[in-house]
């Protein structure tokens, strides 16, 4: 995250002797990115965080994704889904390609473990639920349309407050903001939709001190792992950088209206190698007195489009409901259904909140998504007409 914070106890300069009252040294921690080219931050730990005591086995089912051939529309009901757990085995896949995997995971359990993705950052948005991120950066309480992002290497625990219904992205990459919302010294620009204010740091607490064997599972893409460290690895006293996780209210989101239809780019949020998000929050329609408030049709000839959907009536779309994800697929033809267009007309506003992630590779489907499919939906746009004669 391009800025600066700082939390807890911290020597006066980095690479420095940095001492605990009982004389010993803190360990200090580079957490970097690409190397130690990008962002980074510097954790100073009670004990090292390196002190392995096992290596072993994640039995984890690994996600087998199939093409989406024959290339079409598609539609899945992920509140059909009966799995739940923690936020880490709760997973189901749904999408996914090289560069993004995109699961729905309803949590009801905490971890009684730590996990870490060492192979791309995490961003995990909460659809409905609350509870608490941890990490050795500290806290953060989250609630109902949080996008929390996790970088990369991040150990962590998630504990819901409350059942937690969560869209998980994991990326192979960095995931940031758009370049466009920020200036050359990577603040959040005047015409960003959001602040840096509108950002929620994690917040420090004392340290866990304590020694033992604490179960860490990694993965890192198809490679993984279980280790058991010595160290908790909550033991941090105090850290800066610009690398941390942090989270956004969508909410907080201030989106761009105008006299005639926004295209999605114009509701972005973030973006990843070979990916980018958008949301589309309750807002104003164009104000153009003709301006026909819903999307005209569209094919994405260059990627694959995925919206999820939160709440708020979606008059654009025949079949959805909360929860639903559709994927639009390259150079499928899409827009509103049947009469979506006329019975938008006149309207003032739009009290709908979807998440969406466009994908510049195709994306495959998930095995395990197929039981929550309504295979129909490619047919949704045929008029009442033609569906009464087939
Ligand atoms: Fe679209």
């Amino acid at each position: 995250m391009p800025f600066y914070q700082r939390a807890g106890s911290l020597p006066a300069k980095r690479h420095i002797q940095f001492r605990r009252p009982d004389g010993g040294l803190y360990a200090e921690e580079l957490f970097s990115t690409k190397g130690f080219e990008s962002a980074y931050s510097l954790l100073y730990h009670l004990r090292p965080p390196t002190a392995t005591l096992a290596v072993g086995e994640w039995r984890r089912k690994r996600p087998r994704f199939v093409p989406n051939e024959p290339v079409r529309n598609r539609h899945f009901l992920t509140k059909r889904s009966a799995v739940h757990g923690d936020a880490v085995e709760a997973r189901v896949p749904v999408l996914g390609n090289d560069d993004i995997t995109i699961a729905i995971a309803q949590v009801d359990a905490p971890m009684n473990y730590f996990y870490r993705n060492a192979g791309g950052d995490e961003l995990l948005f909460v659809h409905e639920g609350d509870g608490r991120l941890a990490t050795p950066f500290g806290t953060i309480d989250y609630t109902a349309h949080d996008y929390l992002m996790v970088p990369c290497g991040t150990t962590y625990t998630l504990s819901p407050n409350a059942p937690t219904r969560l869209v998980v992205h994991e990326s192979r990459g960095h995931i940031t903001t758009p370049k466009k919302f920020r200036n050359e010294f990577g603040q959040l620009a005047e015409h960003a939709p959001y602040y840096e204010r509108d950002f929620r740091a994690p917040a420090l607490a004392a340290p866990v001190e304590a020694q033992g064997e604490f179960e860490v599972r990694v993965a890192n893409g198809t490679r993984l792992a279980t280790y058991t460290v010595q160290n908790h690895p909550f033991d941090v006293v105090g850290w800066d950088g610009y690398c941390f996780p942090y989270a956004f209210n969508v909410d907080e989101y201030a989106p761009v209206t105008g006299k005639l239809h926004q295209p999605p780019p114009s509701h972005a949020t973030f973006e990843a190698p070979g990916a980018a998000f958008c949301v589309f929050v309750p807002r104003l329609f164009d104000y153009h007195p003709l301006a026909i408030p819903v999307p005209y049709n569209h094919s994405s000839v260059d990627c694959d489009e995925v919206l999820y959907y939160v709440s708020g009536n979606f008059m654009s779309r025949r079949g959805v409901e909360e929860g639903s994800i559709t994927l639009h697929a390259a150079g499928a033809p899409h827009g509103p259904q049947p009469g979506a267009v006329e019975a938008s007309l006149g309207k003032t506003g739009t009290d709908e909140l979807a998440i969406m992630v466009d994908t510049f590779a195709p994306l495959g489907i998930a095995e395990d998504s197929a039981a929550l499919e309504d295979a129909s939906y490619y047919r949704s746009w045929v008029e009442e007409p033609a569906r009464a004669g087939r």
